[in-house]
């Protein structure tokens, strides 16, 4: 029994070693190049090549590196039969609600507009709200929609949530599905932390942005896919929209002509919210593939159904 990684973009040698380190005994090879495919019982992807797991007859387990794994499921050509493993780290947690918590100060104290007034050597001064006198409106209150709205409320701001269903957590107001009117139209700064799911595809779009309170900003740290493109850049033109921070887009990297690039009323980052840290995270992987292999229940595993 083998792992295998299928790590685009985020540094396999790094994971390898981290993983070798935990597990000094097992093989862990980095795809291209594997030497018996049929040894892989367990995969460790993130953004792997659609189709590719059809050679690996006996694989048991796919793990995604992050907490999102849509890369995974809307490969249709993976076996029902496989268990999909997500993250779920305290450090990544960490690293979501910090950034989250450092682009709603960026907000609310006219950062990023006097960022683009320094551009033109301009000396205008704003007033601003204080975190107590802001709501912030937080899509999705799972493991990362808790923490962020958690960092918030430590940090003075009103905090709002709303998630498939009710939760209860001191200090944060929270709302249901069929409770979303109500939650929007008290939202001053939108966060959207839901994952990509049939329902949530292209959620976020003028229906939503038209009930937020006009002047409103939203930062997407999910994924791209969850957005209308086209209604976030008109509810930026009406001003219904005050500022986009956007770290997730449907394609990555962003193209080179796509208007959120030039648009003075869009930030961009590139996909940097929360990076899965080897060091933390490689320990639940090694655990999973330990649990594999004396066929014990696997941590974080996702319903494939639910799509999370
Ligand atoms: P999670 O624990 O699975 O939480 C998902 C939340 O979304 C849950 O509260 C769930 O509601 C809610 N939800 C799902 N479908 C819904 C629907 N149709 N209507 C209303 N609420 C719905 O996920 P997570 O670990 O917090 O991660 C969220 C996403 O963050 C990931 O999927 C990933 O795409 C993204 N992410 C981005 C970065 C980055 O660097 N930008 C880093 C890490 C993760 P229930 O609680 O009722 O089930
Ligand atoms: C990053 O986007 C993740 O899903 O962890």
């Amino acid at each position: 029994m083998s792992i295998a990684l299928f790590i685009q973009h985020r540094f396999s040698e790094r994971w390898k070693d981290h993983l070798t380190t935990l597990l000094p005994d097992q093989k862990i090879e980095i795809y291209p190049e594997i030497e018996n495919p049929d040894m892989v019982e367990y995969a460790i992807s993130w953004k792997h090549e659609m189709g590719v797991f059809s050679q690996f007859k006996n694989l048991k387990v796919i793990a995604s590196l992050g907490a999102g794994v849509h890369h995974i499921l809307k490969d249709e050509s993976i076996s029902k039969e496989i268990k999909v493993t997500r993250i779920v780290d305290d450090q990544l947690q960490k690293d979501m609600a910090s950034f989250v918590l450092t682009q709603c100060l960026n907000v609310s104290r006219n950062i990023f507009q006097y960022l683009r007034q320094q551009e033109n050597k301009e000396w205008k001064l704003s007033t601003y709200k204080t975190p107590e006198e802001t709501k912030v409106g937080i899509l999705g209150m799972g493991v990362l929609g808790k923490a962020t709205a958690q960092l918030l409320h430590q940090n003075g701001f009103q905090v709002l949530g709303w998630s498939r269903s009710k939760k209860e957590i001191d200090h944060i107001t929270t709302y249901e599905a069929s409770e979303l009117n109500q939650f929007l139209s008290q939202t001053e700064i939108l966060v959207c932390l839901l994952p990509i799911t049939k329902a949530t595809i292209g959620i976020v779009n003028h229906e939503i942005f038209n009930q937020l309170p006009k002047g409103s900003s939203f930062i997407n740290v999910a994924r791209g896919e969850l957005v209308e493109d086209a209604d976030l850049l008109q509810a930026l033109e009406k001003k219904q929209l005050n500022w986009a921070i956007l770290d997730v887009f449907k394609e990555e990297p962003l193209p080179e002509d796509h208007l959120f690039w030039e648009h003075p009323k869009v930030v961009i980052t590139p996909h940097s919210a929360s990076l899965t840290n080897p060091k933390t995270a490689s320990k639940q992987l090694a655990e999973n593939y330990l649990r594999l292999e004396e066929k014990k229940d696997l941590l974080n595993v996702v319903d494939r159904e639910r799509g999370y």
